[in-house]
């Protein structure tokens, strides 16, 4: 059965199909997921498990070693990222609370990445700013703040090597960017963002609708 929102353009009969016939969430995810719905409605930030499916495929497929994550929450998509990585990996992951990523963390350990992540609290343009390895990184993920998405982009643009893989998440905010009527800020800032980085030459750029929209961005 599946009603997800976060899959709002495809009928809940062809999301459940699309779900029984990829790799299921095994039990340590599914933990984390039972763990995240205890918090209620904001559990909605949550990605959906075929996007962490995704994550860690493509992590896997472009060989990551090193990848960012801006916007933990609960520690769903950093568990599906860390997952992709080698034992020797790392993953930065950014967020302003700790308090939701607290949550995480016993999942992290049950599945044997938690040395693989290191969580930095702070407001993460901040975090990004301050580390200087320019181009070491393999990947990186944006799920936070809509309207920091491109400040997030550019310092991830010098962070990122060539030929390494930016995803964005919640690139069609649930139709909001096709609906004329939605001028809230975040959909501004969705919006002006698609336009933004479709136009810009240092990127090859996908956006995909998977769950709510990911953009893919290969650095040139
Ligand atoms: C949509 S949730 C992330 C969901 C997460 N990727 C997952 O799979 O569970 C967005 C997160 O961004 C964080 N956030 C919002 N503004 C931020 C900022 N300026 N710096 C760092 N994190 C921020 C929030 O605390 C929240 O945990």
């Amino acid at each position: 059965m599946s009603d997800n929102p976060k899959s709002f353009h495809l009928s809940p009969e062809m999301h459940t199909y699309l779900l029984e016939h990829g790799t299921a969430p095994d039990a340590i995810a599914q933990g984390l997921i039972a763990a995240t719905n205890e918090l209620g409605g904001i559990s909605i930030m949550q990605i959906a498990p075929e996007q962490g499916a995704l994550m860690t495929m493509l992590t896997r497929l472009i060989g990551a070693r090193r990848a960012i994550e801006v916007g933990t929450f609960t520690g769903y998509s950093a568990l599906a990222i860390a997952r992709g990585l080698p034992e020797d990996g790392q993953l930065i992951c950014c967020d302003v609370s700790d308090e939701w990523a607290k949550i995480g963390i016993p999942f992290w350990e049950e599945a044997g990445v938690r040395d693989r992540i290191d969580l930095r609290i702070a407001p993460a343009l901040e975090t990004l700013q301050s580390i200087k390895e320019d181009g070491a990184f393999d990947l990186a993920f944006i799920d936070a703040d809509k309207p920091n998405y491109a400040n997030y982009v550019e310092e991830l643009a010098r962070l990122v090597r060539p030929g390494g893989l930016i995803l964005v998440d919640n690139v069609l905010w649930m139709g909001a960017v096709i609906d004329r009527e939605a001028s809230d800020d975040n959909t501004l800032a969705i919006r002006a963002f698609n336009a933004k980085v479709a136009a810009d030459d240092r990127f090859d750029c996908v956006m995909l609708p998977v769950s709510d929209g990911l953009t893919f961005l290969r650095v040139r």
